[in-house]
């Protein structure tokens, strides 16, 4: 994979933030963070946390004396992170690459990951990391975008872009919905040495607060923004007129709303070591 793909710095983080979050990533961490709590757990541990929208959500959702240790892979997201917290919150973050934790074997009893490990070159790798550091009956919770088609917004924005650069658009896009077909999950968990696993496909509505808003989160706050600006061919802010319009086109003037789908993991480490 292009390390443009994983280039989440500079200004990202802030209109990611912003823009994407509100429209993606709230209702989904609200759905994950439910789901964590469901099972106690006192060694929390969340890879690809990005901007801390599923941490915030997990703080305020488990219960007191939870120990939760945010990562990932670019301190820029993480430092957007670490500005949502206040020193009572008794939080720890760490920049660290989820295919090479450097972590202790068996450390935590939850690991979570909220859209991150489509942007892992070596994914099996990731899993596998997972699994590693979590306790026998740890919990892996990990959530994947499906199919680009099932997902109307981002599928309105890929073909913008197609049309502003000729049928030659940056392949940014593609990646956060490249990896959600079950059986190649099923597949990457069990060689990760998980056995125990469950799907769960969701749907629901992307809210669109007004085109434009809409346009920077998709054209500014991801690495499509770097992928643009190193092409140099078409001035980004051309670029996010063109996808506003489209937007507006598309969804309305104004508050739109958009089908959205995408897929809980849930697995679990044995509490008894298998013998290969
Ligand atoms: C779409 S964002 C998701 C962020 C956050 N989980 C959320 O739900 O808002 C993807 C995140 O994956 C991070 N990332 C990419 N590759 C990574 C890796 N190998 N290890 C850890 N994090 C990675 C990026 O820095 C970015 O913050």
């Amino acid at each position: 994979m292009n390390d443009v793909n994983t280039a989440f710095t500079g200004s990202i983080p802030e209109d990611y933030d912003r823009y994407l979050g509100p429209m993606f990533f709230e209702c989904c961490a609200g759905d994950l963070a439910e789901r964590a709590a469901a099972h106690p757990a006192r060694r929390v541990l969340e890879t690809a946390a990005g901007t801390g929208i599923l941490t915030r959500a997990l703080r305020d959702r488990l219960p007191d004396g939870t120990h939760i240790l945010a990562t990932d892979l670019n301190a820029d997201m993480l430092a957007h992170a670490r500005g949502k917290f206040g020193a009572d919150d008794d939080m720890r973050f760490e920049v660290a690459d989820a295919q090479a934790l450097p972590f202790d074997d068996q450390a935590f009893d939850l690991a979570l990951c909220q859209f991150g490990i489509m942007f892992c070159t070596d994914k099996v790798q990731a899993l596998a990391e997972a699994h590693r550091v979590l306790a026998p009956g740890g919990r892996l919770l990990f959530s994947v975008w499906n199919d680009l088609e099932d997902n109307t917004l981002p599928r309105t924005v890929n073909a913008l872009l197609d049309e502003i650069f000729a049928g030659d658009a940056p392949a940014f896009l593609r990646v956060p919905f490249s990896y959600h077909e079950p059986e190649r999950l099923r597949a990457d968990l069990r060689e990760a040495g998980f056995e125990t696993v469950e799907l769960t496909t969701l749907e629901g509505e992307c809210r669109i607060t007004a085109p434009r808003q809409a346009a920077l989160g998709m054209v500014t706050g991801s690495p499509l923004r770097v992928e643009i600006e190193q092409r140099g061919d078409i001035d980004i802010d051309r670029v996010v007129e063109h996808v506003a319009g489209g937007i507006a086109a598309a969804f309305g003037d104004g508050y739109g709303r958009a089908p959205m789908r995408w897929t809980v993991i849930e697995a679990w480490r044995d509490t008894v070591e298998r013998r290969s």
